[in-house]
């Protein structure tokens, strides 16, 4: 209790005497007593009362605001893995590999074999050949390699080298065959007809590189023949391979 309750209280206490006082006044006669005192001193201050009953509980507080950041914390266990991506764009090619080991040696080849070129071919027919045009010799004999093509008449080297070739023609009239090396003549033998049946033969060696063509022609003398008894038969062979 602070001291201006006191005060206050002290005042009060005064004035209610002074009404006091007056009241009895009115109601007394004045003869009888004499003029009232004037009233007394304040007294001295009472005691402090007993404590007062506890208040009513306050309103809530506010919240309170966040404490300081705390330390940082032990990082967590890792997550399950998750599900495969989508496949990506087909990279670059790699650089090379490292040149390989090398083979085993293979089988020893055939020097004989290989540089092989031979043929005999035979001109069955008993009508007179065309003149300017290679000679078809139509059936084989002996032909490695199909170097002579019995569809077109002509020799094509294959295996580069000096070859032999010749022919032996039965006739029925007079003959001139005519060898014939890419277009150009190499060599050329008539044989006049003195008998109903005879044989004309011809050769020469000829140097060819690869695809060189080779082949017979006739001219207006054209008596060759081939029958059963009688063959007309062209040959060549690889004598000497560059
Ligand atoms: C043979 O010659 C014919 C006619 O020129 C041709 O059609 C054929 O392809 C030739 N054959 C070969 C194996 O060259």
């Amino acid at each position: 209790m602070g001291q201006g309750f006191w005060e206050q209280l002290h005042l009060a206490l005064v004035l209610l005497l002074l009404n006091l006082g007056s009241t009895v006044a009115e109601d007394a006669p004045y003869s009888c007593y004499g003029i009232p005192g004037l009233p007394g001193m304040p007294g001295m201050p009472g005691k402090d009362g007993r404590d007062g009953l506890k208040g009513a509980k306050g309103e809530p507080g506010f919240p309170a605001t966040g404490g300081p950041k705390g330390m940082k914390g032990e990082p967590g266990s890792p997550g399950m893995p998750g599900e495969p991506g989508p496949m990506g764009m087909h990279g670059p090619d790699g650089f090379p590999g490292p040149t390989g080991a090398p083979g085993v040696p293979g089988m020893p080849g055939s020097y004989k074999q290989k540089l092989l070129s031979a043929f005999s071919v035979r001109r069955q027919s008993k009508k007179h050949p065309l003149k300017n045009i290679p000679v078809v010799f139509n059936q084989i004999i002996t032909n490695t390699n199909y170097d002579y093509n019995i569809t077109s008449g002509r020799f094509t080297c294959r295996l580069p080298g000096l070859y032999y070739f010749v022919f032996h023609t039965s006739q029925t009239d007079t003959l001139c065959a005519i060898l014939h090396k890419d277009g150009r003549k190499a060599a050329s033998f008539c044989d006049h007809q003195t008998n109903a049946l005879q044989v004309s033969s011809g050769g020469a060696l000829l140097r060819l590189g690869t695809g060189s063509q080779v082949w017979l022609t006739v001219n207006d003398y054209n008596g060759m023949v081939g029958t059963d008894r009688s063959n007309s038969i062209f040959s060549g062979f690889l004598l000497f391979p560059d």
